[in-house]
């Protein structure tokens, strides 16, 4: 099927602070479609081979890597997304679960807003139909009075279905899922004929994500566990990808900001040893360190790292230092858990006190140490 050709960004789209996947990249979308001549699944906008590009980058088309580290789990999750199987994403917070489902809907579908956003008071209706209360008091059940759900959107378009943080929905609501996935239908029983029937068109699936500290996966039924091939998304583990990552997100962030400094390198390099460090609870130099239990991913160094930029930049006219790093951090480190603050400490003072002898930045950040004790 030839894709639709998108209008352009209305005035409102053009200043959202946010904008959805397929808009982002949409120049990338379009270069990797007009170059795409390998065979593409019914339904997908993209050939497998050039979804793979756009998650992973493809510097002959100018296509920017986005997803770092494991590029084999995106391949398997696209294979899974052909299958008659839903791909279920599960790992840590901040592993970029969300991210991933988001650019593999945008690929695969060119739409990645077609998602339910699942809480514990999730309910049928959100995922699958409900009515408009006017129409349906004026005229009864009608096709006009139906509110499609993105359940019913994804199987009439033939799109991908996300579900985000799945398991944190009540389990009977979850088995919703159950039927969908395995008849590959919905019924209306309040519609007549046709309408009473949403059957799956070509592209159609459903691709989850869970994570593993709220709510893990174990209460999900198996009945479902069944119909997912299950992925689980691990940190970044390689401390220069990491660097690598921080520094280009950072810069993203911050553009989008209105700040044109990026973030000093060795400011990059203080963030990315001070998380993994507390993540791995071991340091660079094989000091013990005992870790927090706040949740330290590469979300949380790139979100400490932007707003560290923006405190610079905009109080103090400058680039980042360890001290605006420190600030950041604190408040990352010390959330529900006051044991925390005691690990921030001894960290600062069997580590941090021994790097500030070598750097400029860390004897920055080891000068904010005295905040910890406010
Ligand atoms: N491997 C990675 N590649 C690219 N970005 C990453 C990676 N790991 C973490 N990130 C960062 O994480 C951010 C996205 O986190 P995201 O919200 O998708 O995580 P999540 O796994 O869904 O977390 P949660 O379980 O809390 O919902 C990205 O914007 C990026 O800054
Ligand atoms: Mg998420």
């Amino acid at each position: 099927m030839p894709a639709k050709p998108r209008p352009e960004p209305s005035a409102p789209v053009r200043a959202a602070i946010r904008l959805p996947a397929e808009l982002v990249h949409a120049d990338e979308l379009a270069r990797l479609a007009a170059a795409d001549d390998a065979d593409r699944p019914e339904g997908w906008r993209l050939s497998p081979r050039a979804v793979r590009s756009f998650v992973v980058g493809d510097p002959s088309l100018e296509v920017s890597r986005k997803f770092y580290g494991d590029d084999a789990l995106v391949e398997r999750c696209i294979v899974t997304l052909m299958s008659n199987r839903g791909l279920l994403l599960v790992g840590e917070p901040g592993t970029a679960k969300s991210m991933l489902s988001e650019l593999l809907a945008a690929a695969v579908s060119g739409d990645s807003t077609c998602t339910v956003q699942g809480t514990s008071g999730t309910t049928d209706d959100q995922i699958t139909y409900s009515w408009n209360y006017a129409l349906l008091l004026a005229e009864g059940p009608t096709p006009r009075a139906l509110v499609r759900g993105p359940v019913h959107r994804a199987l009439g378009e033939g799109l991908v279905c996300r579900f985000e943080e799945v398991t944190r929905v009540q389990p009977e609501i979850q088995d919703t899922l159950i039927g969908v996935m395995s008849d590959k239908m919905l019924h209306v029983p309040e519609l007549d004929g046709d309408d009473a029937l949403v059957l799956a068109t070509p592209g159609f699936n459903v691709l989850a994500t869970a994570n593993l500290r709220d709510r893990g996966v174990h209460e999900m039924s198996s009945a479902l566990k069944r119909r997912f091939n299950f992925e689980t998304v691990r940190p970044v583990s390689d401390r220069r990808l990491e660097a690598t990552l921080i520094k280009e997100q950072t810069a993203e962030l911050l553009a989008r900001s209105g700040v044109d400094s990026a973030l000093p390198d060795d400011v990059v390099e203080l963030l990315v040893s001070t998380f993994a460090d507390l993540r791995t609870g071991v340091s660079e130099e094989g000091t013990a360190i005992e870790r927090p239990s706040a949740v330290l991913s590469t979300a949380e160094a790139v979100a400490v790292g932007h707003a560290a930029a923006l405190d610079a930049h905009f109080f103090e006219g400058g680039p980042a230092t360890g001290a605006h790093v420190a600030r950041q951090l604190i408040g990352t480190v010390l959330k529900d858990n006051p044991e925390d603050g005691a690990k921030l400490r001894h960290y600062f003072d069997v580590v941090v006190k021994k790097r500030a002898k070598r750097g400029n930045q860390w004897h920055k950040l080891l000068e904010a140490r005295r905040e910890l004790d406010r």
